[in-house]
Order: structure tokens, then sequence, then C-alpha cells
């Protein structure tokens, strides 16, 4: 099946406006197992849950990855209906039922954030009688690569100033119930550029050895996190992955017996999903033309959120349903919004069209990550979009 198919067949058998997230799950296991073949074996590459939790998903990737990196308990939770997966348990404020959780379930590494959670980590663990390998989180104070979100190289919430660790270290090594495995360094999202990642990739490198070497500690471990991006401004310039599997591959003499970990969420995922909705209206509004959709913001949040036209194409529908004039735009810049009361709740700001008319079908691309899973589903109480799966059983 096509979205394509799919969304003739739907049209046929009800007069319900179309609204689904599609999955194509043959084009995820494709990339999934392209970016798994393309990192040398002392590379290990993990999928960030929170970018998209569907199970379906999950089982697809559960074969390719080396893991996942769970933010909760209940991220734990459903990596963990995987199989016997490795899991990465971080989170800046834990709860002590999910450090319970992540201990219960034998997670690979947990990060430590602050003084306090290293100190209710080692004593969750003493109670329960647990010797935990933990990845201490870093801010570092520069050498972040500029990019849409940063976590790190300015004051966030995330990770232990990189000027406070070597007190926490000191600390850490008198806690009878952690040891030290390595430093995680997630630091930003939607970073676009190749070049710059790598360098940022050497230099959480050089630091860990530097650090492994002064504190002298058996550390194991460099995770550098996500943050690998989706170019939804100009998707035929992607970011250039070819780069910067061949630049990790080139630094295997560098990395003097540690192992590197990935935990991509966006770049895994988002090329998946589409979000495909049907156009209820078509008007002028202050001489600007106005698409309305069924479904909006409450189902994908992203563009709303970032303030960007979503990408997106149009496949057109030939039959009217209805007995007067159709409306519709030609060759005009058209907004396109959602269903709901609110004036934020828009996916694309003028943005040319050659033709869009009521009943014609949008299909927003690059809808499988951070999409349906950080929006806000029940804002207006609209009926949830259909989750269709396209696999090859
Ligand atoms: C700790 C951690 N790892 C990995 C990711 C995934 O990042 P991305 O989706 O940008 O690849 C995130 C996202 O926020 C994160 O917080």
């Amino acid at each position: 099946m096509t979205i394509e198919q799919y969304i003739e067949t739907t049209m046929k058998e009800s007069s319900d406006p179309v609204c689904a997230y599609v999955y194509d799950l043959n084009q995820l296991r494709r990339h999934a197992e392209t970016l798994k073949q393309s990192l040398p074996s002392f590379c290990r590459l993990f999928y960030a849950v929170k970018a998209n939790p569907d199970q379906r998903v999950l089982e697809t990737l559960g074969p390719i990855v080396d893991g996942f990196e769970a933010a909760s308990e209940g991220e734990i939770r459903k990596a963990g209906r995987i199989g016997s997966h490795s899991i990465l348990f971080g989170a800046p404020g834990k709860k002590d039922r999910e450090i319970e959780a992540a201990i219960r379930k034998e997670v690979e590494y947990i990060n430590i954030e602050s003084f306090h959670d290293l100190n209710r980590v080692n004593e969750i663990a003493g109670n329960m009688g647990a010797v935990l390998p933990v990845l201490i989180r870093v801010n570092l104070r520069k050498d972040v690569p500029e990019s849409h979100h940063m976590m790190a190289g300015t004051p966030t919430q995330f990770g232990v100033d990189e000027e406070d660790l070597p007190l926490l270290i000191q600390t850490a090594e008198k806690r009878k119930n952690l040891v030290i495995h390595g430093f995680h360094f997630h630091a930003m999202s939607n970073n676009l550029d190749a070049e710059k990642h790598m360098k940022f990739i050497q230099t959480c490198v050089e630091k860990t050895k530097a650090w492994r070497e002064k504190y002298n500690l058996e550390v194991k471990v460099v995770d550098v996190g996500g943050g690998v991006g989706i170019n939804y401004w100009n998707p035929s310039e992607p970011f250039n992955w070819e780069e910067l599997a061949a630049g990790i591959t080139n630094f295997e003499a560098e990395m003097d017996g540690l192992k590197l970990i990935l935990e991509l969420g966006r770049f895994m995922t988002a090329g998946c999903g589409s979000y495909v909705t049907e156009v209820l209206d078509v008007k002028t509004n202050h001489q600007r033309p106005f698409a309305l959709i069924r479904g909006g913001s409450h189902h994908l949040r992203l563009p709303a959120a970032w303030k960007m036209s979503h990408p997106f194409r149009i496949h057109k529908i030939e039959g009217w349903r209805y007995s007067f004039e159709r409306p519709g735009v030609r060759q005009r810049a058209v907004t396109i919004a959602g269903e709901l009361c609110t004036p934020n709740d828009v996916l694309v700001r003028e943005q040319p069209v050659e033709e869009l008319r009521a009943g014609d079908v949008i299909i927003f691309e690059y809808a499988g990550a951070y999409a349906w899973t950080i929006s806000h589903h029940e804002f207006l109480s609209h009926p949830h979009p259909d989750m269709v799966y396209i696999d090859r059983s």
C-alpha cells in the first residue's frame, strides 16, 4: 500500500474527512539499516524513544539498533516490551520510583545530572543492593555548535556544569553504589551541519580521555546523544549523514579503546511518518488565502512550536460530493491552518501552491518524530487521527 492508495480507499469507504498518521515501516527499516551499516563497530546506535514511542515503530527498530534511550519510567516500559535490549536511562528530574524501575529493569547505564541526583541514585541503589554503572551528563562550557535547541554550551536545566565536574567526581568516588563508566554530552537538537557535528564528537572524546587520565577513572563510554537534524525548510538539502559516518569511522585510532554511543531520535524516525489530512475549506481573509484542514497543531504541533512551515505535498482529489461550487485557490501563497480556535493553529505560512481546493488532501512529510507525541491531543475534543502502518507483512 502507498499513502495515495490509503487516501483513495479511505475516501471511498467513509464520508468523514481523511485524517491519519501514516508510518512507512519499510522505509524506517531500510533507513535504520543504512544508518547502522554505515557506522563502525566501536560506535553503538541507540534510538531515543521520545522522538516517537509508537509500539510498531519500536518493534521495527528493535532488531536493528543496539538499544533504546529512555527518559521516563513509561519509556523504560515501552522499550522493555521490545525484548532483551540495552536501555539507557537519563532524565534531568527523576522520581524515586523511576530510579527503582530502572534498577529493576537492569538498564545498562543511568545518567547522573546533578549532585542531588548522584546522592539519590546512590542511596536508592544501596537500598536495593545494587552497584550501578552511571554516565555523568556534562553541560559543556563551550564548543557546542549552534543549533535549533541548545541543551548545553549555555545555562540549562540539563547535566552537571563542566566547572562542577571535579567536585562531582570526587563526591561520586565516595559513593559505594555507583561506578562512573563514562560521560554523556547530549547538547543540541536539529543540527544540520555534519562537519560541526563531527567536531562536537571529537571534543566529547577528547574531554572524556582527559578526564579519564586526570581523575584515574575506568571510563569506557562516550555518549554524544542525538541532535542530527532534519532540514524542514529545504528537504532537498538534508544533513550529510555519509560525511558524519565517514568522520566517525576515520576517528577510530583516536578513540583509544572507548566506545561511542549515538542516541538518534529525529533523524531516525522523522522521514517514515506522514500526517495526512483533508482540506475542509478554502477562503480569503484580508486578501490572504487560507486553507483549513481536518486536524491541526493538536495532532502535529511541531510547525506551530517552531513557527515554521512544515514541508508538504498536495494529493489532488478530483471528485466533489456537493451540489455547489468547490472553493479553491490557484497560484497563490496559501496559509494552511487547523480546526482549533486559536490563531497559533498554523502548519504552513504563505507557501506557494499551484492549486489547492476543499476536498484535496495534504500530506505533511517528515512527521515521524516529535509530531503526534508532542501534540496537545485533547484540545477541543476532536477525534484523533487514524494510525496507519505500511509494512511488508
Ligand atoms: C538525552 C537525549 N538523547 C537523545 C535525544 C534525541 O535527540 P534527537 O531527536 O535530536 O536526535 C534527546 C532529545 O531530546 C535527549 O534528550
